[in-house]
Order: structure tokens, then sequence, then C-alpha cells
């Protein structure tokens, strides 16, 4: 298949979040992008925490995506994250492998996480047009742990 039309439908398929292998059943996603939309169709973490030790509401202006997140701290650690939210199969797909990835690392890991990180994390670099939706949950994670903290969000954070 051209590369274009399959990159194209790639991008239809992670825009609409819905339409499975536009062409017949014929297309090959990437291995990648495949386990992205595993994610997306039965997200890890999902739900809300009772007590939570902080939570945060973050949201994409650019589209009206919107996340929540949960974080269970303890001695240093994120002992247990959720999340809920709306938004697209970029966004909540790494939102369920963003807070595996994230449980039980100390608060400075999380902190520390940025883009580069995330994408080793995800196995896809979405670019720059859909970087954004990509980053959406580290960066509400980021935010509730410096809230957790009292202390102002970093710049690579709001960067994000
Ligand atoms: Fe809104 Fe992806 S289109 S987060």
């Amino acid at each position: 298949m051209d590369g274009l039309l399959y990159y194209s439908c790639i991008y239809i398929y992670f825009c609409i979040g819905k339409v499975k292998y536009p062409i017949g059943d014929t297309l090959p996603l990437d291995i990648y992008a495949e386990n992205m939309i595993r994610h997306y169709e039965k997200p890890h973490n999902k739900g809300k925490l009772d007590n939570p030790s902080a939570k945060i509401h973050e949201d994409n202006p650019t589209c009206g995506d919107t996340i929540d997140v949960y974080l269970l701290i303890s001695e240093n650690k994120l002992k247990d994250v959720k999340f809920t939210g709306d938004g697209c199969s970029i966004s909540l797909g790494s939102a369920s492998m963003v807070t595996d990835y994230v449980k039980g690392k100390t608060l400075q890991e999380i902190k520390r996480m940025g883009k580069d990180e995330l994408i080793e994390v995800i196995g896809i670099n979405p670019g720059a047009g859909r970087m954004h939706c990509a980053t959406l949950a580290l960066k509400a994670i980021k935010e509730a742990i410096f809230k957790y903290e009292g202390k102002s969000v970093d710049e690579s954070t709001k960067e994000l």
C-alpha cells in the first residue's frame, strides 16, 4: 500500500478513534500503533481513587478533550494512579500507558519526565500536530504532584 495512504489511514483512525482498519481488514498497523489502540479500547487505570493524595483536572484548549487524574502518594512514591477523561485515541491510549509506567516511581523521577521519555513509553512519536494529545496525561500527573507538594508547576511541565 502506498505509504502516504497507509499513514493517512492511521491518522484517520487516531483522529476519529472508531474507524478500525478503514480499508477492509487488510491494513497492517504498526505494532506500536496497535498497542496504542489496544490501550485506547481497554484502558488500564481508568476510574477514580476514593481518597486521593492529589487530584487535578486538565484540559486541552485546542480540542476540548479533558482528563482528571487521581494520585495516591506515600513515602515520596506514587503508589496508585487512576484517570477519567474524554479524548481521542492518542490521549486516552497514552494515559493508559503512562499511568502504568509511573506507578511505583518516586515523585522526582516522574517530575523529570519529558517528551523523549514519554515517546519511549508509548512507542510512537505522534508528531508536533498531535503531541499535545500524547502529553495530556503526563502533564496532568506532574501538575498534580506539584500541587501535592505545594509548589508552582515548573517550566518543562508547562511546555509539555
Ligand atoms: Fe484532543 Fe487529541 S484531539 S487530545
